[in-house]
Order: C-alpha cells, then structure tokens, then sequence
C-alpha cells in the first residue's frame, strides 16, 4: 500500500475535502462504516451506515483492505476483533463512550467475583477487555434476545448500562438480572418535565425513544428500539410527526427514509445546551476522516490473546442474532 505524501493541509480539489476523501478512499481499497450519530456530511460519505449491530455485521463481512469506523472507540475495537487482518483507522482515537468509559475492566473484574453462579451479558458500548470476560454481547436491537437465549434459571449479570437493562429486564420479564450502574451521558439528560409540555404542544406526534433513555422517559414512548428500529418506525408509522428521544444525529437519514413526517427533537432539560449531540461522536469530521485516510492513523491494534477471548462472546451474538 502506498504510504501517504502529501502535505498536512488537506487539499482542496474542485469538489473539495469529500471529493478528496472519496478518492483517496478507493486508493486505500478502504470502505467507512458510519453511525447514524455521525454528522451528516461523514453518514453521506460512508458505504455503510447503520446501528451498532448492523455496523458489527457490516465489519465481518467487508472485504476491503481498510476500515475506516466513522463512529466511537468501542465500535471500531469491535470491527478490529472481527478483522485481525484489516487496517481498522478511526477519524480520532479519543472518541470514547461514557458506558464504556464508565466501566474499567479491573473494576468489572472485582465486581463480578461477587456473582461467581452468574453468565455475564454485555452491551456491546463497553471494552474489548470487559468482552472478554463476557458470555454475550447484545447491542440495543438485540438485548431482549439475547437475555432470552438464557435459560430462565441461569442468573445473569447486565452492564454497562443499567438503563437498558432495566427496559430488558420489563421486555423478558425477569426482574433479577443484576445490573452495573452505567448509564450514557446524552440519554440520561432527556428531561421528563420538557418532553411532557413538547408533547402537549404537538398532541399529533408519537414518542420514540432510544433504550438507553432512563425508565421516567421510556414510560411515556409510543416506541422504543434502536436506532435503525426507530428510522424504520418513523417510516412505517402512520403518525405524522415524531418526537425524537435520541441522539440528534439520527434525524438525518430518519428524515431521508421518512420524507414528508415531521421530526422533533427530544429537549435536553437545560435549554440552552446541545446535549442531545453525543460530544464523543462529534469529536470526528470531515478533517479528520482525510487525515485517518491519509495517514492509516490512528489504527486499532489489540493484544492478539485479548482479542481472542473478546470475539468469542461477539460471534456467539452474530450467531444467535442471524437465527429465527
Ligand atoms: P444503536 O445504534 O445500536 O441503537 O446504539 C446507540 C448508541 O448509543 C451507539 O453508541
Ligand atoms: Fe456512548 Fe451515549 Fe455517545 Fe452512544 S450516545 S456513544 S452510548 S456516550
């Protein structure tokens, strides 16, 4: 592969940076992966955009020589898991994750040798280290499967995020899973109070919620899922307006797959702050893919043994999530 020469400037071609990006993309025989958090301009130049299992899915089956993970630092770790073989670059290291951030491996390591009879269920926004000392992963359009997969008898251990857990634990109807108390820092600034006087307001819109959201706002959604079960939802949902209780980035490609329907933003309960944008996801732009293209930097690398122990429950999720 050719190693990069030109300068630190990215140029300006007549199409400018996403031109520049393209190109230098088919160079790289790279494809991006984006989520649906990214900025728009980086979801309209990525070859796949999607929700953390669809993204998960996309990684194992790409067959170009480069990831690009237009996302945060536990999805792009995932896909290195699954393509030990592959460059995986990332726009900016440092876009981490508040769930995966909130749950160190040592700490998880500790608290779980309270529930030695316990099979540990992970939420996929955690650490390739606290993967490997898990028994599955689910992602938000997987859980409540997931958890079912278990026998009822066998007892289990949710983390990192509790809110999610506690919507899992309604759905499965188990109420004795133990949960580790993380929570993501943009779903848990929804305010109630706000949503409550929105919906007044627009008596017409259905409320869809992200389970990540705390239990006080999930109470009060017409529909919960994923991000892509809730773009599908908009679309087939004969409402014709949406209150959104996510990640603002989602109204992009909602509003492309449901044209003609009306989306508003869920409010942060501090009205002044744009809290309803994930800061990690933001880290990334349209700079910084060039520049990870450019140089095949930052790279994901990972302890070969770590990351072994670490695919074993992300394949037993893709497994038992491409079943009936
Ligand atoms: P999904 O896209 O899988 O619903 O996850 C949302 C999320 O928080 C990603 O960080
Ligand atoms: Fe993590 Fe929340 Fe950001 Fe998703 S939105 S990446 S869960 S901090």
């Amino acid at each position: 592969m050719r190693l990069p020469t030109v300068g630190a400037t990215p140029p300006l071609s007549p199409g400018g940076l996403e031109d520049a990006i393209l190109a230098l993309k088919k160079e790289r025989n790279a494809v991006i992966l984006a989520h649906y958090y990214q900025e728009s301009e980086i979801q309209d130049l990525a070859d796949i955009v999607g929700d953390s299992l669809q993204l998960s899915q996309a990684a194992q089956r790409v067959d170009a020589k480069v990831i690009v993970f237009a996302g945060v630092h536990f999805m792009a770790e995932t896909a290195k898991v699954l393509n030990p073989d592959r460059i995986v670059v990332v726009p900016d290291l440092d876009a981490g994750c508040s769930l995966a951030d909130g749950c160190p491996a040592p700490a998880f390591a500790r608290w779980l040798e309270r529930y030695p009879e316990h099979k540990v269920v992970s939420y996929i926004n955690c650490s390739a280290a606290v993967k490997a000392m898990s028994d599955l992963i689910c992602t938000s359009s997987n859980a409540v499967k997931m958890v079912r997969s278990f026998p009822r008898e066998q007892k289990l251990v949710f983390a990192p995020d509790q809110h999610l857990g506690r919507w899992v634990m309604q759905q499965t109807g188990r109420d004795d899973l133990v949960l580790w108390p993380g929570s993501c820092i943009v779903h848990e600034t929804f305010s109630e109070r706000r949503l409550l006087e929105l919906a007044s307001r627009h008596p017409e819109a259905e409320i869809i919620a992200h389970p990540e959201c705390e239990a006080t706002i999930l109470r009060h959604a017409h529909f919960i899922g994923s991000t892509s079960a809730l773009i599908e939802h908009a679309k087939r949902s004969p409402a014709p307006a949406f209150i959104v209780v996510t990640e603002a980035g989602i109204l992009h490609r909602m509003a492309r797959e449901a044209p003609g329907k009306t989306l508003i933003p869920a409010p942060p309960e501090e009205e002044s702050c744009s809290c309803n944008l994930c800061p990690h996801m933001r880290r990334n732009t349209l700079e910084k893919l060039y520049l990870c293209l450019r140089d095949l930097a930052p790279r994901i690398e990972l302890d070969e043994p770590l990351r072994r122990r670490a695919l074993v429950p992300i394949q037993r999720m893709l497994e038992l999530s491409a079943a009936p």
